[in-house]
C-alpha cells in the first residue's frame, strides 16, 4: 500500500479559507432584532456547542456591515436549509438591505421574525455568551425551542 505524506501549507487566510472549504458543513439563515429592522444572515459555522444545556454557536465576521446590531442581540432564531432553499441562501448572503423583502415570516421568541418555509430544522437560540475570536465574534445560544421537518439538510464542500 503507498503512503501520501500530506503536502505542507503555508498558512495564511486565503489558503486557510480554501483548505478548510473541504470540510463538509450544512448553511443556516440566523434572524434575530435589528436596531430598526430585522437582521439575517447565511452562514456555515453554525455547529453544535453542548447537549445538556442545550448550547450552539456560529461565528459573525467583524466585517458585517451591521456587526454592532449582532453582537448586542439578546436571542436569534437559527434555520437550518435544505437543498431546494438555495434562493434564500442566496439571497440572506447578497450585500442587500431588502433580504425579508417578499419573505414570509411570523414572530417567534422576542418577536424575532422565523422563515414560515419547511426548513429541516429550526431552533430558537438565547445568547448565552459572546467570545473575540481574531476576525469574527462567536455568539454561543442556549436552545430555547426546536422544531424539525424531515427535509434533508443543504451540505456545502468544495
Ligand atoms: C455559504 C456561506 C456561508 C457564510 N457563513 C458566514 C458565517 O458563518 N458568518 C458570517 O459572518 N458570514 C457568513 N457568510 C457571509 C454572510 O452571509 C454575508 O454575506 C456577509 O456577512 C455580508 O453581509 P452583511 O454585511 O449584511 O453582514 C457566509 C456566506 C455564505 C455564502
Amino acid at each position: 500500500m503507498s503512503c501520501v505524506t500530506p503536502a505542507t501549507i503555508e498558512v495564511t487566510p486565503a489558503t486557510l479559507r480554501g483548505q478548510l472549504a473541504r470540510w463538509p458543513t450544512g448553511v443556516a439563515i440566523i434572524t434575530a432584532n435589528g436596531l430598526s429592522r430585522p437582521l439575517g444572515k447565511t452562514v456555515n459555522s453554525f455547529h453544535s456547542a453542548s447537549l445538556e444545556p442545550a448550547m450552539v454557536g456560529w461565528c459573525i465576521d467583524k466585517k458585517s456591515s451591521r456587526f454592532d446590531e449582532w453582537v448586542a442581540v439578546t436571542g436569534y432564531v437559527v434555520h437550518v436549509m435544505a437543498s431546494h432553499q438555495a434562493e434564500l441562501v442566496s439571497r440572506f448572503a447578497a450585500s442587500r438591505s431588502d433580504r425579508f423583502d417578499g419573505v414570509e415570516t411570523t414572530p417567534g421568541l422576542d418577536g424575532i421574525p422565523m422563515l414560515t418555509g419547511e426548513v429541516p430544522l429550526r431552533l430558537e437560540c438565547r445568547v448565552a455568551g459572546t467570545f473575540d475570536v481574531g476576525d469574527h465574534v462567536y455568539l454561543i445560544g442556549q436552545v430555547v425551542t426546536m422544531a424539525a421537518t424531515a427535509h434533508v439538510p443543504m451540505t456545502l464542500q468544495r
